[in-house]
Formats: C-alpha cells, structure tokens, sequence
C-alpha cells in the first residue's frame, strides 16, 4: 500500500480549477490521481506535477458514466491500495434564461454538475469506509447562493450539490467520512483576464484575483486532519463576492 495520501481529483485537467487543485495537493505531499475526459489535459497536468517532483498520475474519466468511474477507483486501489480523499471539481457551465434551457441542456449540466459528483462518491466511498474513513470536497460555486441572470440552472446544480454535501456529511460523518464544499468565485485563467479586470473592481470586495491556487489551498485545508473537526460546511473563495449586497 502507499505509503503518501490519496486523492482522486476529478476534471484535474482544467485548466481554470482543475490544475491548480492537482499542483497544490500534490505540493502538500498527496499522491493525486488527475482524472478527467480529456485525456491528454490530464497527463499534461500529471506531467508537470511530476516535474515538480510530487506524485501524481493521469487518468480518463468520465463522471457520466457509472463504469467508468468504478474503472477509475478500481485502478486507483490496485495502483495504490488506498483512497483517501475524492475533489469533484469536473463541471461545465449553461448561461441560459431557465425557461429557455432544452430539455437536452438541463439533463446535461445536471448529469454532469450533480449527478456526476453523487455516482462518484458512492463509488469511492465503500473504499474510504473500509479504510476507515476519508474525505471528500465537491467544487460549487457563488452562483449557489444566490441569483445572477442566466446562471439559472448552473446554479440550481450547485445549490443541489451543496446539499448533497451537507447530507452526505450526516450520513457518514459516525463512520469518519468529512464531506465539504468549496464555492469558487470569479478564477482568472488566461483568456479571461480583460473580462476578470471589470468583475474585479466591480464585483468584489478585494482588488485581487482569484487564481486556481487559491482554490486548492482552501481544498488541502479541508482534506487536511487541521480541518479534522470541520464537515457539512460551505467555504466561499470568492474575494467577497457572496457577501457583497450592492454592487459599485
Ligand atoms: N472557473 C470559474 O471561475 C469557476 C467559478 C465557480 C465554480 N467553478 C466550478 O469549478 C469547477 C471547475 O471548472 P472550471 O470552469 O474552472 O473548469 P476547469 O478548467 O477546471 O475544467 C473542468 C474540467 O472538467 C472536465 N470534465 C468536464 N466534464 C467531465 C466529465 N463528465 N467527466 C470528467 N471530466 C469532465 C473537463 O474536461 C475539464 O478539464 C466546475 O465544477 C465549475 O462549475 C468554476
């Protein structure tokens, strides 16, 4: 069995959250499994993790799919004969009105948003359980509470999955199972660092930008045995965002 933590991260191939929660856990001495879709996302972040000379291995994973994330946690514990810790960061976005949302679009962003993180809980837990316990961090977002236009049924998967946490905490918490959730606000990545400038001065309360290591400090935090006492809780990174009632 390995000897350092483990720690599926899925969607660990992104390159806005994704990345920056595979460097930094695998900074932090974690063993980090990078699972996602895209393939090649995946080995690009697992290489340079590497190239820091911390742990980690690409895998393809598509939360969608029931198989494929019982593949994954199957190669995880022959690889490694543990795990640890689970971050369901994979998520996609829909900027729709809600009523003008297809069928198709809403089954999607909730088979990905929140039945994706559900089906991969329950295929990691069995394992934690029998490890004697683990902890798990599902990446929401600021759109969990509260309205913004367009952000309609994004919000209401996260809204959704902020209490799949709070119910998977209580279910398990007697068998040492932690289980938090992470809102980011607005992360900058590159690209979007025009549109970040005016929701920085203008939608903030810091003058900062939010960057991808920031969302994994505050993920390392609550897998670590320093957050031992801290479970069913929703943290905003968000430089502000939530608690900010009027806009400048
Ligand atoms: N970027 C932001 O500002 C922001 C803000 C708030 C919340 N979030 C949340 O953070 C998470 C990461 O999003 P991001 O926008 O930063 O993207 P990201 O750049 O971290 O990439 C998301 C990754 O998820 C993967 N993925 C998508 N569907 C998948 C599936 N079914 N199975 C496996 N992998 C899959 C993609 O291939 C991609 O690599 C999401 O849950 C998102 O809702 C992002």
């Amino acid at each position: 069995m390995s000897e350092r933590s483990v720690c599926i991260v899925t969607g660990g191939g992104g390159v806005r959250i994704g990345n920056g929660i595979c460097r930094v856990l695998a900074a932090k001495g974690w063993t980090v499994v990078v699972a996602d879709q895209d393939l090649p996302a995946a080995v690009a972040v697992a290489e340079e993790v590497r190239g820091a000379g911390a742990d980690a291995v690409p895998m393809a994973l598509d939360t969608t799919d029931a198989g494929s994330v019982r593949d994954v946690v199957a190669a995880t514990v022959r690889e490694f004969g543990r795990i640890d810790a689970l971050v369901n960061s994979a998520g996609v976005g829909l900027r729709k009105h809600g009523a003008d949302a297809t069928p198709e679009e809403f089954d999607r962003v909730h088979a990905i948003n929140y039945r994706g993180p559900w089906t991969c809980i329950r295929e990691v837990l069995p394992v934690m359980l029998a490890g004697g316990g683990g902890s798990i961090v599902n990446i929401g977002s600021v759109h969990a509470a509260g309205a913004a236009e367009t952000f309609t049924l994004y919000a209401a998967t996260k809204a959704a999955l902020a209490a799949l946490t709070r119910g998977i905490a209580r279910d398990y918490g007697l068998r040492n199972i932690r289980c938090n959730i992470v809102h980011p606000g607005a992360v900058e990545s590159r690209g979007n660092e025009h549109l970040l400038a005016d929701f920085v001065a203008t939608k903030q309360m810091l003058p900062t930008a939010i960057e991808s290591d920031d969302i994994g400090n505050a993920v390392a935090f609550l897998l670590s045995t320093e957050a031992r006492a801290i479970t069913g809780t929703e943290l905003f990174v968000d430089a502000g965002t939530t608690a900010m009632l009027f806009e400048q």
